[in-house]
């Protein structure tokens, strides 16, 4: 569900045409409804109601400011996974009793900063980060809590880049030697083994892979509990899948199914760790056109967003979907399905000007002819688009904008060429 819909052949972001935003705005622009974000961040807290969850939105996923600050309105925490991302949770009105501090590969400096911001939860990935953390809060005088994190070692369920649960990738303590590490950890004055936590991977489009994952973490838990670790938190971390093709994606339910009988089993409380769920079809990143160009028997459709403004299709090789902001007569107003032979359409690749062939946002696409200045929404693009831009070729970071019924604001002004050399100036 979303909010971005079209009425009159005109895309609308809520009650705002997106024509309007691009006007005065400027392309590329990210352009985010808070009613999907509120609607989809409730979605969660009501599917796990029973369960009284911290819903700790991953804040990697897009950590605008504006976005962080509706979602602590609305009774969220924050996922965190440097020293970066807590600065953001606490500017935002975060507070320590409502963040989990993530990270393979935590600094001793951000150990002390989320000591000392008092984050109820350390995800902690290794034996040697377990005793370095305990070392931080002894020399603090404080204890660190600790959810040990486990890989459950499941099948590949999403691409290999971004699962994190099959044998061999770089993430939580191997399920078979997680004992022996929690067994040693058993009285030590700088720890408090709290709680177990896993993160299965993203995008998952099955509960299936929650159902298994929990019930290793109820076996391990009980384990944990034999060894004297007073075990009081679950966290079934993120992962939860989107709409990227059509209306492929498990509502909240499905996963609440899968995952509160194993919560109710072993009584914890439940910590979870969404971000492309709350976020990724709540934002469209809108470009312009600026040249058609046939070469190699291809149709080149060149916008003014790149893969520096979304890297994911070039990284991930992930689908988005794209159509016209203002589809003329003779098109679908919107397809249902875009990877079908839509009539009016010609198969066109949509690429950017960043001087790499691998950039693009969408291959072999069913679009409409269009021409210079005609607008483009390549939609899902809220989570991890933003997020991981760059200014690869000295291109500007696009603005961002968020809609709310009729209002629409900047929360991110487009960056200028002196931002670009802001940090060499003073060299
Ligand atoms: N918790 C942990 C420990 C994570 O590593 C992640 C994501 C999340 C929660 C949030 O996952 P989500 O609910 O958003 O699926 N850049 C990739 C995705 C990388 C995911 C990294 N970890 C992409 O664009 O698909």
């Amino acid at each position: 569900m979303d909010h971005f819909t079209y009425r009159d052949r005109v895309l609308h972001c809520e009650d705002v045409p997106v024509p309007e935003i691009a006007e005065k705005y400027g392309t590329p622009v990210f352009v985010y409804s808070s009613a999907t974000l509120l609607h989809h961040l409730a979605s969660v807290q009501q599917a796990f109601a029973s369960a009284d969850p911290i819903v700790a939105y991953s804040i990697k996923t897009n950590g605008n400011l504006s976005i962080c600050k509706l979602m602590a309105e609305h009774g969220s925490g924050f996922d965190v996974t440097s020293g970066g991302e807590l600065y953001r949770a606490l500017k935002s009105g975060g507070t320590g009793t409502k963040i989990v501090y993530a990270g393979v590969g935590k600094t001793d400096a951000e150990m002390r900063d989320g000591l000392e911001n008092g984050v109820f939860l350390f995800n902690v990935e290794s034996e040697e980060e377990l005793y370095a953390l305990g070392a931080v809060a002894q020399s603090m005088g404080k204890k660190a809590p600790v959810a040990l994190r486990v890989n459950p070692d499941l099948p590949p369920k999403t691409h290999a880049k971004t699962d994190t649960s099959v044998k061999g990738v770089k993430f939580g303590l191997d399920i078979e030697g997680v004992l022996e590490v929690s067994a040693k950890a058993v009285g030590h004055p700088g720890l408090a083994i709290v709680g177990l936590h896993m993160h299965l991977g993203s995008p998952i489009l099955s509960a299936d892979p929650y159902r298994a994952g929990a019930a290793k973490a109820v076996a391990l838990i009980k384990e944990f509990r034999k060894q004297g670790h007073d075990i009081q938190y679950l966290n079934m971390g993120g992962g939860f899948g989107i709409h990227y093709r059509k209306q492929e994606a498990l509502p909240a339910s499905a996963f609440a199914e899968a995952i509160l009988p194993a919560v109710r089993e072993v009584g914890c409380k439940l910590v979870l760790e969404p971000g492309r769920f709350i976020v990724g079809n709540a934002g469209v990143l809108v470009s312009r056109v600026l040249f058609n160009k046939d070469t190699g028997g291809k149709h080149y459709l060149i916008q003014d967003a790149a893969m520096n403004d979304l890297i994911r299709p070039t990284l991930y090789d992930s689908f988005h979907r794209v159509w016209p902001v203002a589809p003329k007569a003779g098109v679908p107003e919107r397809p249902e399905d875009y990877e079908a032979e839509i009539p009016g359409t010609v198969k066109q690749d949509v690429v950017g000007p960043v001087c790499e062939s691998g950039d693009f946002l969408a291959k072999g696409r069913n679009l409409p002819p269009l021409v210079r200045g005609d607008l483009l929404a390549v939609f899902s693009a809220g989570a991890y688009g933003m997020a991981m831009s760059s200014n690869y070729n000295s291109r500007l970071r696009a603005a961002e904008v968020l809609v709310t019924a009729r209002t629409h604001r900047l929360i991110r002004r487009r960056e200028t060429f002196r931002d670009l050399v802001a940090c060499e100036e003073d060299c």
